[in-house]
């Protein structure tokens, strides 16, 4: 029987609830399908960092990077100061995996509202491909109280290893500033991936949000790029639009959009948009994957800590993202079963959590999903 190594953080809040259920639907999954899933939790969140002063350190960090999937939780809590834990674990796992491609579908399922009126499944359906490494997420920048100064930054990717040196001059008495980058290679790897993953998902369209209109030279450089890679996808049809415009097409005419490729910042912001038009953040899954490599499977939302041991909160995203990891480790048809139990429990509406009207427990949820699964 083949045997599948992944690492679980289910991290704080109410991560360790949700990332329960998760399990629990991929061990039924794997029962039905003959396969066998060996979890190795780790510890890692607000508990472990508060005990050990560590977020994630080298070590831990190159043992993770043994696996090829990491379920995570959440992490964020309240006695910890904000940006600690999502830059020292979430940003962390992602830049050191070099995991460069952040896949959040969009996918309205039948028995769950959207706030978009007349808008229905079919017309909500797609995938936003995130680029997860660059951008103006790579935290290079400054504050600056008084110039002149000189500043150096380094930046150290898989990819490459930059220097900045700035020498800042002037008459301002403080400002603050943050360089965002755009490698030709970085941009060219994950609209690649897009591409890809139009094939494979035979989606006709992919369209490439960016604000090159103003941000004239990073988002100049990604649409060349995207421009470049389209050519080799002649069948695939091509768009550009800029940021501010797809924020209001999301909710305007969702139905437009099949696969969405866009840079880190964007792609983190209307992923939340994509999530409510789904139905919410209790249905909203994300892979952050490098295909070559390690890759992170989380619901998108927190760690919620005023939820935190209710057995209140929806696992459906986190049950979902499990279907995304399932499907990173070739497993397409257990990831599809997956998917196709919670689409059944979400169309009867019998079993649902509060955020989706109803009255059902973390934990109800997740056995209703096992259960579909191992009787269909
Ligand atoms: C997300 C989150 C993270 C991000 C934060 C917590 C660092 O908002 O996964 O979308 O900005 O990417
Ligand atoms: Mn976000």
């Amino acid at each position: 029987m083949a045997t599948y190594r992944v690492a679980v953080i289910p991290g704080d809040g109410v991560g360790p609830e949700v990332i329960r259920e998760g399990k629990k639907v991929l061990d039924a999954v794997s029962e039905v399908d003959s396969f066998e899933i060996e979890w190795v939790e780790y510890p890692f969140g607000a508990e472990y960092y508060l005990k050990t002063g560590k977020t994630l350190d080298e070590d831990s960090l190159k043992e993770l990077k043994r696996y090829k999937a990491i379920y995570l939780g959440a992490v964020g809590d309240p006695r910890v100061p904000p940006g600690v834990l999502e830059l020292g674990i979430l940003l962390k796992l992602r830049f050191y995996m070099d995991e460069y491609v952040n896949l959040r579908p969009v996918k309205l399922f039948e028995g769950v509202d959207t706030p978009l009126r007349n808008k229905s499944e079919k017309d909500i359906c797609f995938d936003v491909v995130r680029e997860n490494t660059e951008d103006f997420y790579i935290g290079v920048g400054g504050r600056v109280a008084k110039v002149p100064i000189r500043q150096q930054h380094n930046l150290m990717r898989e990819l490459y290893n930059l220097k900045f040196n700035l020498d800042i001059e002037g008459d301002a008495d403080e400002i603050a500033y943050q360089l965002g980058v755009i490698s030709r290679r970085g941009a060219e790897r994950v609209i690649r991936y897009a591409f890809e993953l139009a094939e494979r998902k035979k989606k006709r369209k992919v369209s490439s949000v960016d604000k090159a209109n103003v941000l004239t030279e990073v988002y100049g450089l990604w649409r060349e790029v995207f421009a470049e890679v389209s050519k080799c996808y002649p069948h695939i049809e091509t768009e550009y639009m800029f940021v501010d415009a797809a924020a209001m097409w999301f909710v305007k005419n969702p139905e437009w959009f099949q696969v969405v490729v866009t840079p880190n910042l964007f792609g983190d912001i209307l992923t939340d948009l994509g999530a409510m038009i789904q139905g919410g953040l209790g249905v909203a899954p994300g892979a952050n994957i490098n295909p070559f490599g390690t890759s992170t499977f989380e619901p998108i939302h927190g760690s919620a800590p005023k939820y935190k041991g209710q057995n209140k909160i929806n696992p459906i995203a986190t049950i979902l993202a499990g279907a995304l990891l399932l499907e990173n480790l070739g497993l397409y048809s257990s990831a599809a079963k997956v998917e196709d139990a919670v689409r059944a429990v979400l169309r009867e509406g019998k079993v649902r959590t509060y955020d989706l009207g109803g009255s059902s427990t973390t934990e109800e949820v997740g056995d209703a999903v096992a259960e579909k699964l191992r009787s269909s």
